[in-house]
């Protein structure tokens, strides 16, 4: 019997990856690899982690280092390295010291993990899924952002909040790059199969929206030292699950898009059915003129993001 455990390799063990590090070990997806350039602090949170399992009862391997080659053979990579927004800063402020870091750490990642599925989560993320992709020459497929389901997820927690029901009944639909002009779609967005427009005013509807857009922003300027981690980690892990479980699960990510939807070559939040493929297809669907042109209005965002890449 050949047995394999699958492997997830979590690169920056901040906030964000340290806590994805959690959610993939407790959920038993595998055995969880903590890569950062700060010495010890992976370890130490790797070991913390292990300590853990016995209380939590998760049988999964997790070790922390500094050195990539013990990250050889990932099933699936979380890329979280780089800076966070402090108050006031835009993701974008942050695009020429990710770039650099996300292609320093991409570059060390395809070398020992040449299979490996890439799910980028450093910001600004559309532009860094980009370069991620160029850097690794990994097929399109196999590289792709978590945006879409952290802005889904706050969404859908606005919209149980709001209606006093219970986030599993609710189902939220967001297109577009994750950035101020992210595409929130209340006509595709259902409470218990019921279309939002049904069960909420445009007024309180719109409140949302922009409350969903926002929603980067209102947690930096809680926080004030760095930026949201819990929510964004536990998405990027739902992705990871997806592909590790070939669940063949439909997901607003960052994905590659060429002829899909018109967008010519770049990576915007779009369906995506998530498999053992990676990015196994797009989904499109139809869109309303408004909605058209707020998708374009993001996508025109993104492509100006990319032209400015230091790459
Ligand atoms: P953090 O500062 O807590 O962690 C980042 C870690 O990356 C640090 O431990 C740092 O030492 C490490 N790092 C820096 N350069 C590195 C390198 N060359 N190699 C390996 N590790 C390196 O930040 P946090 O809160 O974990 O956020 C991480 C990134 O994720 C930020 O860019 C943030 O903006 C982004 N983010 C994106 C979201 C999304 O929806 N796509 C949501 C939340 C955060
Ligand atoms: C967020 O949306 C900062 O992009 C990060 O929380």
């Amino acid at each position: 019997m050949s047995a394999h455990r699958k492997k997830i390799t979590v690169v920056g063990s901040g906030f964000v990856g340290a806590t994805a590090a959690h959610w993939a070990a407790s959920k038993e997806l595998g055995d969880v690899c903590l890569i950062d350039i700060i010495e010890g602090m992976p370890q130490g949170k790797a070991l913390d982690l292990m300590q853990a399992s016995p209380v939590e009862d998760f049988d999964s391997n997790v070790v922390g280092t500094n050195n990539y080659a013990d990250t050889a053979d990932s099933d699936v990579v979380i890329i979280t390295a780089g800076l966070p927004r402090k108050p006031g800063m835009s993701r974008d402020d942050l695009l020429a010291k990710n770039t650099s870091i996300v292609k320093a750490v991409t570059e060390q990642i395809a070398k020992y993990s040449p299979n490996a599925h890439l799910i980028i989560v450093s910001n600004p993320l559309d532009a860094m899924v980009y370069v991620a992709q160029k850097v690794s020459g990994f097929p399109t497929n196999r590289v792709m952002g978590m945006a879409g389901v952290l802005d889904a997820a706050r969404f859908q927690a606005f919209i149980a909040m709001e209606l006093k029901v219970s986030v599993e009944n609710v189902n939220a639909f967001v297109l577009g790059g994750h950035g101020d002009s992210m595409v929130p779609l209340p006509r595709y967005t259902t409470v218990a199969g019921i279309p939002l427009p049904e069960l909420m005013p445009a007024a309180k509807i719109e409140e949302l929206v922009n409350r969903t857009r926002n929603g980067g922003a209102e947690i930096v300027n809680l926080l004030k030292t760095g930026s949201a981690f819990f929510a964004p980690s536990a998405s990027a892990v739902q992705m990871a699950e997806a592909i590790l479980k070939d669940k063949k699960r439909i997901l607003p990510c960052a994905a590659y898009c060429d002829k899909e939807y018109g967008v010519g070559g770049y990576y915007v939040g779009v369906p995506a059915k998530l498999g053992g493929n990676g990015v196994e297809q797009v989904i499109e669907i139809k869109l309303l003129p408004e909605e058209k042109a707020a998708f374009d209005k993001s996508v025109a965002a993104v492509r100006e993001l990319v032209k400015h890449l230091p790459l």
